[in-house]
């Protein structure tokens, strides 16, 4: 039995502070304990309240100063594409075309997709990532890749092969048939294998014809217990073509909802431009969004309205994502920092709490991990950032005159990136710890 203890200040959102006043939702502990037992966290209390009972031989790590919080989640991210990360001058279809599908394709070279992938796994960990649901590329072998590297740190992933069938490169499309056969092939050898989870991944309905919208539902009926990750209306000239392909549904949804996507276990990246019926739709079936707001900025997509999505009756489920290759960076505090910026451009100041909350409880809520990881708390994962908010001078200097927990949490998620995370610990192990040398 392994046993830890981790003492400083912990903070955690314990639920939604869109939905509920801010003092229900957040626990702050200044002095703090965690105990750790075989990957989960046995005990969360006051140090001064946990320090009797710990056992004489436990192994103690104390963090002072800093903030011990729940791993981020990051609902939607693209590992195939870091290498093309800050690409130039494109709007969607466009960046597509230029860089991401050239990108993607190397991904049938499975020492390539290792490489990256050992990468990319590292990278989520040194900015305090804990879990991610992850798009692979249309390869099979990128799949083995992803789940090998975070099968190596015991992480919580979600992933899936992209299914694209139509109206992309040759050498990148698969056919409805082998889409089907290959995500199979997939499920058996990673869905629920250590704390991995295969997630059906049809990239989106400009790429997939309806055979192979069918094919997705097909396994979704087939397992009840998989997730389904895509994209929906993030783009104007996007929402116009599903349009064209699609023309007897009503809308972009529903093309989804058609072919049986669209329900409690399907996360959506973006959801930008969706209608109030398509909200709507959204908020009876269960179904959820992934908010990226860096990507969205970058990519020129769009301004998602986070107060009428998460507020307006009725309310969707949304977490939020970096969209890393669209997005432009993997720190989740800077994807807070952005949403913070695109609630403001219409018109809504996002609280530090409703800011926290999208990058742990509620991402895990979003994917359907809430029994499991987002929050500190007896019996969920020991999934947990240790954050240091006097990293850089400019947040020390900061700092200083901050009166309150809020107002250090919000400077800290609007200034700070990777440099702020002194450790990263996955179910109970030290994945990464900041290098203070230099
Ligand atoms: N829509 C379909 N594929 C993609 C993708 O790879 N990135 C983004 N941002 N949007 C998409
Ligand atoms: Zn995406």
């Amino acid at each position: 039995m392994t046993e830890l203890a981790l003492r400083g200040a912990t903070y955690t959102l314990v639920t939604d502070p869109f939905l509920n006043s801010a003092s229900d939702c957040a626990v702050y502990e200044p002095d703090g304990c965690i105990l750790i037992r075989d990957g989960l966290i046995s005990e969360i209390g006051a140090y001064a309240a946990l320090r009797e009972k710990l056992p004489a031989d436990i192994k103690l790590r104390h963090y002072p100063g800093a903030i011990l919080m729940p791993g981020f989640v990051d609902a939607h991210i693209h590992y195939p594409q870091v290498e093309i990360i800050g690409s130039y001058g494109a709007q969607l279809l466009e960046w597509l075309n230029k860089y991401t599908f050239p990108a993607e394709a190397r991904f049938v070279d499975g020492d390539h997709a290792r490489r990256i992938a050992d990468f990319f796994i590292a990278e989520l960990q040194r900015n305090g990532t804990t879990s991610a649901s992850v798009f692979c590329s249309s390869a099979p072998a990128s799949v083995d890749a992803i789940f090998e590297a975070a099968r190596r740190s015991n992480m919580l992933l979600l992933a899936g092969k992209i299914m694209m069938d139509s109206h992309a490169p040759a050498n990148l499309v698969d056919t409805a048939q082998s889409s089907y056969d290959d995500s199979k092939a997939l499920i058996k050898r990673w869905h629920k294998r250590g704390r991995c989870l295969y997630t059906v991944t049809p990239r989106f309905a400009l790429t997939s014809s309806p055979a192979q919208l069918e094919l997705a539902g097909a396994l979704m009926r087939e397992y009840s217990d998989l997730r389904l990750q895509s994209h929906i209306s993030e783009n104007r000239a996007e929402v116009a073509r599903a349009a064209e392909l699609y023309p007897q549904r009503a809308h972009y949804t529903d093309i989804y909802e058609h072919y049986g996507l669209l329900d409690e276990r399907a996360i959506y990246g973006h959801g930008i431009h969706l209608s109030e019926d398509e909200l709507r739709r959204f908020h009876e079936t269960g179904a959820n969004i992934a908010h990226c707001p860096t990507s969205n900025f970058f990519i020129g997509s769009g301004l998602f309205d986070i107060a009428k999505t998460k507020k307006a009756a009725p309310p969707v489920t949304v977490g939020l994502g970096s969209d890393v290759g669209g997005g432009t960076s993997f720190s989740m505090l800077q994807t807070m920092s952005e949403a913070y910026k695109m609630a403001q451009l219409r018109g809504i100041s996002l609280t530090a709490a409703q800011s926290y909350y999208l990058a742990t409880l509620g991402s895990a809520e979003a994917l359907g991990l809430a029994d499991r990881v987002g929050r500190l708390g007896a019996g969920y994962a020991a999934d947990i950032a240790v954050l240091d908010p006097r990293a850089t001078p400019l947040l020390e200097l900061r700092a200083d005159v901050a009166e309150s927990l809020d107002e250090l949490l919000f400077a800290l998620m609007i200034c700070a990136d990777d440099r702020a995370i002194a450790a990263t610990y996955v179910a109970g192990e030290l994945v990464y710890k900041r290098d203070v040398s230099n």
